[in-house]
């Protein structure tokens, strides 16, 4: 009888204790961009020392992938997929609070994806998902000036290539002000998505700046031009010119025909 309750004593604290712990992993996907180092949130819940515990970090949408494991006080990397080889690691102080968080240094586009963080312990087993999005920087924006436009503007192109995801384009003139892009084009192609964006600018100040800014999330990379209002005043002398030069011209070929006209008449 003794034996009995101590029993059921000791087994519903135990229950109890299992219950009580949780594994707890990120709210949202993490983003981050190729290259850098990423922390994959996991812990228990509330703050158990889990040296004595087995962490597994897998994969499973193509059957399993061992992406870092730690079992018997130490990691146990002999099933650790190729990919994964010198670019893990645990954060051994952290363990023994109950922090299962996985660094993954290096970041490639194949690491995308869902991961599970997966906990044991004696009595009790827990997972969690854990979901990794990777994003890809695009090349520097370039601006080149394209026309020059019939109401005064010059026409400014800003392009760029191998963005992933989609990145947001914004103009901006030099108070930080956002400007209206005409069209923007965003293209899928094999690198991924390439920006071409449009707009008309104007004179606005001695050295007019305006800025092509490309933006993913919390990272931007922008550039910038710098239009001299004389060379607004320099495409207008040229556009002036142009439109003399075309008139001189269509003036020849309008004598040219009528010379021609009375050349035959009179032959
Ligand atoms: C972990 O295991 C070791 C020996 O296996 C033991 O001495 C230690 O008390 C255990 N620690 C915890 C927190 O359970
Ligand atoms: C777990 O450890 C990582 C790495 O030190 C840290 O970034 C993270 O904030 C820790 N999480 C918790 C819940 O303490």
């Amino acid at each position: 009888m003794f034996f009995c309750v101590t029993f059921l004593i000791l087994y519903s604290f135990m229950e109890c204790q299992s219950e009580q712990l949780q594994v707890v992993g990120p709210k949202a996907p993490l983003v981050a961009v190729t290259g850098e180092d990423l922390v994959l949130p996991c812990f228990i819940k509330p703050n158990t020392n889990a040296l004595n515990m087995t962490v597994e970090w897998l994969r499973v949408e193509l059957g399993v992938l061992f992406v870092h494991s730690y079992r018997s006080h130490e990691d146990q990397n002999e099933n650790q997929a190729q990919a994964y080889k010198g670019r893990t690691s645990l954060f051994k102080e952290e363990l023994q609070k109950g922090n299962a968080s996985l660094k993954l240094s290096a970041l490639q586009v194949s690491d995308a994806g869902k991961y599970v963080c997966h906990i044991e312990d004696k009595s009790w087993i827990q997972e969690v998902p854990v979901y990794v999005t990777v994003a890809v920087l695009g090349s520097h924006p370039v601006i080149t000036v394209e026309s020059y436009d019939n109401s005064g503007g010059i026409n400014l192109v800003c392009e760029s290539r191998g963005w992933n995801p989609e990145p947001q384009v914004q103009w901006l003139d030099r108070e930080q002000v956002i400007l209206t892009a005409e069209d923007t084009q965003i293209h899928r192609d094999t690198e991924g998505f390439s920006v071409k964006s449009h707009i008309t600018v104007f004179d606005y100040s001695d050295s007019n700046r305006f800025y092509c800014r490309l933006q993913q999330k919390h990272h931007m990379i922008e550039t910038h031009i710098i239009i001299n209002s004389k060379i607004f005043h320099a495409w207008k002398t040229i556009v002036g010119i142009s439109v003399l030069a075309l008139l001189f011209a269509v003036g020849l070929i309008l004598t040219a025909v009528i010379c021609h006209k009375k050349g035959h008449s009179h032959g």
